[in-house]
């Protein structure tokens, strides 16, 4: 299909489940979209090497569901993990909560088979853990939103299950310094944290009205997750208070046996957002956790000045922030909330694209966050494997 559309000068839109948030797979230039998620079948399960082999479609909680009997999980695990395609993970580096402890998807995929813009069918990676393989052909077929090359076959690490997971709830009542608090939580990775999650008192409040979760109002709310082999005990929670009492959190800990009980709560924050406020700008900056704080007065400042409402979660523990400016998406406001949050995080020394992916929304701001000269480099690339630009066209590289 690829050396056809080749020929032919035809555009090409691989798709998984489309659930990914910047048009990364809608066609803007016409072509065929090259629906994967049929390609749904899981090759080979390797319990000894701890790998599957699967096609692009397979959807990423099919296979957790196939792996928790054996006591196997696959560590990335983004909000739309129910629905979205391991392909669409890969094509995106997808991540979720769990990233603070385990990174995003480029670090669990070991090969990747990918039909390039060419036509022709490359091999990446091997079924080797470790690698040290100069510049990497697979670490740049993940994330490339289908620009690159068309993921056929992804082979992926696994990780034995923990013993339990437990969840912790706080509130978070406003004047909290979230830096202080988000640095100190990096110090507890010791102690098995593998999510630290924020939320506002909008956003917690909501979700505590629906979800039935005990939260103080007018607050905001701290989800831990822990991976821990010990026993939970009467003193887990009260441990955990007392060490966020230190970094400046004097609230009462929660305590969940099982943490699903407050991922389900959080993932349905999206949904009841959507409900509440509809149609918004959803972004995904980053930025060191000492400028936390600062990102945050500067996001409010940025809100205010336009006079939009503002609603806000995070993976704090990656210094990830998901502002919701509420606004039409597609308005002159939008943009201009878009490259004024964008400008604020490069300021602070980070990046505009944390979690979700250039699309066709951020072309602007994957060519000014690498450079001229990166861009250029990296424009070659693309150039080599996709000589025409029929793979994907209209996206981040302009
Ligand atoms: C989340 C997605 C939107 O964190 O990134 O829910
Ligand atoms: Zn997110």
């Amino acid at each position: 299909m690829v050396r056809w559309a080749r020929r032919h000068r035809v555009s090409l839109v691989p798709r998984g489940a489309g659930t990914s948030l910047d048009g990364e797979s809608v066609p803007v230039r016409g072509g065929f979209v090259v629906d994967l998620s049929a390609m749904d079948q899981v090759l080979e399960l390797n319990e000894k090497d701890l790998w599957a082999r699967v096609q692009p479609g397979v959807v990423n909680a099919r296979l957790q569901e196939l792996l928790r009997p054996r006591g196997l999980f696959y560590p990335p695990n983004p909000g739309s993990w129910e629905i979205s395609t391991l392909g669409g993970n890969a094509s995106t580096n997808a991540s979720g909560f769990r990233s603070f402890r385990y990174g995003p998807t480029r670090s669990w995929v070991l090969r990747a088979r990918a039909v390039l813009g060419t036509g022709e069918l490359v091999e990446a990676g091997t079924l080797a853990w470790k690698r040290s393989a100069g510049v990497d052909l697979l670490g740049s077929l993940i994330g490339s939103e289908g620009t690159l090359g068309i993921l056929t076959e992804l082979t992926v690490r696994l990780s034995p299950l923990p013993a339990r997971r437990v969840g912790l709830l706080a509130s978070v009542p406003e004047g909290t310094s979230l830096g202080a608090l988000a640095l100190g939580l990096l110090w507890a990775r010791g102690e098995g944290l593998s999510a630290v999650e924020w939320v506002d008192a909008r956003v917690a409040t909501e979700v505590a009205r629906m979800e039935g979760l005990p939260l103080e109002p007018h607050a905001g709310a701290l989800l831990l997750e822990v991976e821990t082999p010990r026993e939970v005990t009467e003193d887990t929670a009260a441990r955990w208070g007392r060490g966020l009492a230190a970094l400046g959190l004097k609230t009462e800990v929660r305590l969940f046996e099982d943490a699903e009980a407050l991922w389900r709560a959080r993932g349905r924050a999206g949904v009841l957002m959507d409900r509440r406020l509809g149609p918004r700008v959803r972004e995904d900056v980053a930025v060191p956790l000492t400028a936390w704080d600062r990102l945050l007065d500067r996001v409010g400042a940025l809100a205010r000045k336009e006079g939009v409402d503002l609603v806000m979660y995070a993976h704090l523990g990656e210094g990830n922030l998901h502002p919701n400016f509420v606004c039409d998406p597609v308005s002159p406001q939008a943009h201009r909330l878009r490259m004024g949050l964008w400008e604020i995080a490069w300021s602070l020394g980070g990046t505009a694209s944390a979690e979700h992916g250039l699309g066709s929304l951020k072309a602007p701001a994957y060519r000014r966050e690498h450079g001229a000269i990166a861009f250029r480099a990296l424009r070659e690339l693309k150039r080599a494997l996709d000589p025409e630009g029929i793979l994907n066209p209209g996206k981040f590289w302009g």
